[in-house]
């Protein structure tokens, strides 16, 4: 697993957003062979959002080959609502790329079966080729998409209750008032995002720096269900400076000079030399990643 450290948050999304476009561009998706990204929802991505536009708007960056599949959903808000995570997409990114509609998928919280869209979903995945990159953040607790303390790490796409901490967290969106929270939620499995081929997860702010210490400096725990990325081959976190407030200097230093070590090789192209490596791209990506 990699922690990339930036200095804030336009900084960080600066670094995600890059790494989009460079991940996009590199796998040169077509029509045959979409690019399909994971996306998540809240105020993390918004500076990642508004970094993508701007990369389309300058030309270096199409959606049009890209497959998008969000992470979750509420139960019960109509689509059209300020806060269902459809219309948050569409007015933070869709709208504002040339992704084609039909290209989106956004599990449907009104669904009349709801396990059988939950089911769905997971399908139409699978017949994608699965997940090449699920970006995504978290809440205070560590959840990643809708996956509360104690999820099974193993968990597929599903209903889900949200937490007490979730929904308080969450009501900034809904006029401070808690009542007005969904208090279900569909959501990918923690599995379901482990088995993207790669994870970028996007941690801001001191009041996830306890969450950012439990999931990298502790053991794989159902109680931060973010912590799963360490059993990724290609896991990130890119987080700023004020979530590391909990980390162990040792364990900031260490991430730090991994990256330097990383750079400088980029930088002289050592590497490929060295290793008789051809596929440079793909294989620095390994060695930093793994
Ligand atoms: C919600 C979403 C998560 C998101 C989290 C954090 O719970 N379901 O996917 O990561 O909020 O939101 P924010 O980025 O606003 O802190």
């Amino acid at each position: 697993m990699r922690l990339v450290i930036r200095k804030d948050y336009d900084e960080v999304s600066y670094h995600v957003a890059k790494y989009v476009k460079e991940r996009v561009n590199e796998f040169a998706p077509s029509a045959n062979r979409p690019f399909v990204l994971g996306l998540p929802t809240g105020s993390s991505p918004v500076g990642v959002y508004r970094n993508l536009v701007k990369f389309y708007q300058d030309g270096e960056l199409s959606f049009r080959h890209i497959v998008t599949f969000n992470m979750d959903e509420y139960v019960g808000l109509p689509r059209d609502h300020p806060q269902s995570y459809h219309t948050f997409m569409w007015n933070h990114l869709f709208k504002y790329v040339d992704i084609l509609p039909e290209n989106v998928n956004i599990l449907d919280g009104n669904a009349l079966d709801l396990d059988l869209e939950c089911q769905r979903y997971e399908e139409k995945i699978f017949a994608f080729g699965g997940i090449e990159l699920f970006l995504g953040g978290i809440g205070p607790d560590g959840h990643i998409a809708f996956n509360e303390p104690g999820s099974s790490l193993n968990s597929r796409t599903r209903v889900k209750t949200l937490a007490y901490d979730t929904i308080v967290a969450n009501a900034r969106f809904f006029d401070n008032d808690i009542t007005k929270v969904p208090n279900l939620a569909l959501t990918v499995g923690v599995g379901t995002v482990v088995d993207a081929r790669e994870v970028c997860i996007i941690i801001t702010g001191a009041h996830k720096a306890l969450a950012l210490a439990k999931c990298i400096e502790e053991g794989m725990n159902h109680m931060w269900t973010v912590s799963a990325i360490q059993i990724h081959p290609r896991g990130m976190i890119v987080c700023d400076e004020d979530a590391t407030l909990e980390l162990h200097v040792k364990t900031v230093n260490y991430f730090k000079s991994i990256e330097k070590v990383h750079e400088e090789l980029i930088g002289s192209g050592n590497v490929g030399l060295q290793g008789g490596v051809r596929s440079w791209p793909g294989a620095l990506r390994s060695a930093y990643h793994a």
